[in-house]
């Protein structure tokens, strides 16, 4: 029987519990170099094992993926997401997801592309009128239009804009329970309490609205909603009740845009600073294209643009860390895992382990050609998750990252400003650039 490795306490009453929600990133990148890739981290909380092997999560998330299931902090996100794809569990979620899967196939995101070029289109047009960005705030302006837009429909102007809002109180809220665990509980009426429950009813009532409406007055919609709504249950013919397609679209809200954003800001920083690896994008770009806006056919034909982009989300995994806890007692590879133990799948190095990626810091887009991917682990990069709780988003934001990076170099040259501020990883629930990354723009 093996042991993980337990990691020495900083602290004799906190152990390891402050150091870690200091500075999480700093604290897993230095404790892999010094332990290994599986180690407990002892906190004087639970019991927390991280691990960022490609074996472990393979039985974790795979083979063995019936002794775990999602961690508490899914709970907390329920207060808002309801039900929805990313925290339900068992035969509810399976059921959901055979219902919601045929909305994201490459089919329907076919009916999508219009959507995102056109939000696309305004932010070039808005750059136009610029010399300089902060880029992370526009991407996320942009994914956020997108998302919002593909859910529902582009006819909805004033009613989106009062969503957007609503979700993104929610959505930080939730965010800074989940990071900060020491806060007043829920029902407690502290400012920030109420300012978040008065969103939630709001946005759920406008949800709410948008769907009646639409069932009173049925025509042709292109986007996520209208085809979550006629989505049947294959085996059993049944559709979702209002209250579960307003779970879903508020779920696929949160999830679907701020991992997107912090993805492509991270790709624009990778390649400001590799010349000649923008070079190259650059020419693909304009041999494909040239000049053309993207459509489903060439978007395929982009294969360096989707390497570009797969290695940006090596390096920064925007999920740059997945959690689960233990169902029941267990044995992993050789390790005894005790119910109720918490679980930290460690993308970030995970992406960067040295066994695995040779010369791991380094941004080499050509790791991602076909040949090189089949001689890798299958599980040694997992930006959008692995086994049947994959991202179902992931052909939506790949198309979407598409589009945004190839249409944003088709009219700028874009490269960090030179009095930008440091740019570094900041872990929260995703991990983003922390003080934005401010880019100069030339029209080409
Ligand atoms: C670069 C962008 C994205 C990244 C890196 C990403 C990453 C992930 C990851 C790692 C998971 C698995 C979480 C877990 O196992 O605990 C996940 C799940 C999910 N994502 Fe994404 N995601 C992205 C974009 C999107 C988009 C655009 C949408 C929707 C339009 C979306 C919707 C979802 C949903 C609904 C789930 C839950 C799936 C389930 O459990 O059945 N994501 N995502």
């Amino acid at each position: 029987m093996k042991e993980v490795p337990l990691i020495p306490a900083d602290h004799w009453f906190f152990r390891n519990s402050l150091v870690v929600l200091k500075d999480p990133l700093a604290f897993f990148v230095s404790t892999f170099e010094e332990y290994g890739d599986i180690y407990n981290v002892n906190s004087n909380l639970y019991t927390i094992y991280v691990t960022a092997n490609p074996e472990h999560i393979q039985e974790i998330m795979v083979t063995n993926k019936t002794d775990y299931a999602k961690s508490d902090d899914y709970k907390i996100l329920k207060y808002s997401l309801g039900n929805g794809l990313l925290t339900s569990e068992g035969d509810f979620w399976k059921k959901q997801r055979r219902i919601a899967q045929p909305a994201f196939h490459k089919g329907s995101m076919k009916k999508l592309l219009d959507i995102m070029i056109d939000s696309t289109q305004k932010t070039v047009d808005h750059w136009k009128q610029k010399k300089q960005v902060q880029l992370t705030d526009e991407m996320s302006l942009l994914a956020l239009d997108i998302v919002t837009k593909c859910l529902f429909g582009t006819e909805l102007e004033t009613d989106y804009v009062k969503i957007q809002e609503a979700v993104t109180v929610e959505n930080e809220y939730l965010a800074e329970r989940i990071m900060k665990p020491f806060k007043p509980p829920f029902w407690v009426p502290t400012s920030k309490n109420r300012a978040y429950r008065k969103s939630r009813a709001y946005s759920s009532s406008l949800i709410l609205g948008i769907i009646k409406e639409r069932q009173e007055n049925p025509s042709e919609h292109n986007d996520l909603l209208s085809m979550l709504m006629s989505a049947e249950d294959e085996d059993t013919g049944e559709k979702m009740s209002n209250k579960q397609l307003k779970d879903e679209s508020i779920t696929i809200f949160v999830a679907g845009h701020e991992t997107t954003a912090n993805a492509l800001s991270w790709t624009f920083y990778l390649l400001s600073q590799h010349p000649e690896k923008m070079q190259l994008l650059q020419d693909e770009i304009e041999r494909v294209l040239q000049g053309s806006n993207p459509d489903f056919q060439s978007l395929k034909e982009l294969s360096y643009t989707q390497m570009v982009l797969e290695e940006s989300m090596r390096l920064y995994p925007p999920a740059w860390t997945v959690v689960r806890k233990v169902a029941q007692d267990t044995n992993m590879k050789g390790y005894d895992f005790k119910k109720d133990t918490r679980l930290i799948l460690d993308v970030f190095m995970l992406h960067r382990h040295p066994d695995y990626w040779e010369n791991p810091t380094a941004f080499q887009p050509e790791r991602f050609e076909p040949e090189e991917k089949k001689k890798r682990h299958k599980y040694a990069y997992i930006p959008f998750g692995a086994g049947q709780r994959m991202c179902i988003g992931n052909n939506f934001a790949m198309m979407e990252m598409k589009i945004v990076l190839v249409m944003l170099l088709q009219n700028f040259k874009i490269s960090l400003a030179k009095d930008a501020p440091e740019v570094v990883p900041e872990p929260l629930i995703t991990l983003r650039p922390k003080n934005g990354v401010l880019m100069d723009l030339r029209p080409l």
